[in-house]
């Protein structure tokens, strides 16, 4: 039976890659929008998150986040954390495990800034950190911000809550379905390369 899918290791990390890579700015793939998993006082913490960028080679992934926020505060300078998102159309599940790390100040988080759209920045401009306990379903948000994007200069007061997250990639899987049996691939990084091998499903 054919099998419509890549039957190198090679071929599979530049088909992990190009996904990575690419989701950033295409809002339709699965890979736009993976779960991001910390670990909270030795338990799983899992979220949605936006990809905002994923390098060529898949070792350097950024979200950006609320510094106020658990998980930002969870991860700090160095945390455990899993990427993962699945793509019902190429039924195929991607995974990353690596180290994240929280920035909030110099040069790599101003760009981050700077590139990020007002109707994104309103977040920031919430009076509480995300998760604070509040006795009616409100956003947080001020009330002339409800229905608008702040301008430029409103969404500056947000800067200070804005926080890139970095997630240096340590492990890549895929995982493909078909009919005629899963394929599983896992890639370890070595230094600037990925080793990859075939693993069960
Ligand atoms: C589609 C979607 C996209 C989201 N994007 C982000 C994001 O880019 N950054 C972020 O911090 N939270 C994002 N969230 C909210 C998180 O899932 C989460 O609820 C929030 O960040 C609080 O997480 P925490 O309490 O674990 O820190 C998104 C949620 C959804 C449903």
């Amino acid at each position: 039976m054919v099998q419509n899918h890549p039957d190198s290791v090679d071929q599979i990390l530049a088909e992990i890659t190009g996904l990575w890579s690419g989701a950033p700015s295409n809002r339709r793939s699965p890979f736009h929008t993976p779960i991001v998993c910390t670990v909270k006082d030795a338990s799983p913490s899992p979220r949605v998150m936006v990809l905002r960028d994923a390098s060529d080679d898949g070792m350097n992934f950024r979200f950006h986040t609320d510094a106020r926020s658990p998980k930002a505060i969870e991860i700090g300078t160095q945390g455990p954390i899993a990427v993962l998102g699945y793509d019902p159309d190429l039924r195929i599940q991607l995974t990353v495990r690596g180290i994240g790390r929280i920035v909030r100040v110099g040069a790599y988080a101003e760009t981050a800034w700077e590139g990020s759209a007002l109707s994104s920045r309103r977040c920031y401009l919430a009076a509480h950190p995300p998760g604070t306990p509040v006795t009616e379903p409100i956003s947080g948000l001020p009330d002339h911000l409800l229905d608008r994007s702040p301008t430029e200069v409103e969404s500056q007061d947000g800067r200070m809550n804005f926080a890139v997250l970095l997630v240096e990639a340590q492990e890549l899987e895929w995982l493909k379905l078909t009919s005629c049996g899963n394929k599983r691939a896992l890639f370890r990084r070595d230094g600037d390369q990925w080793a990859g091998q075939w693993i069960t499903p």
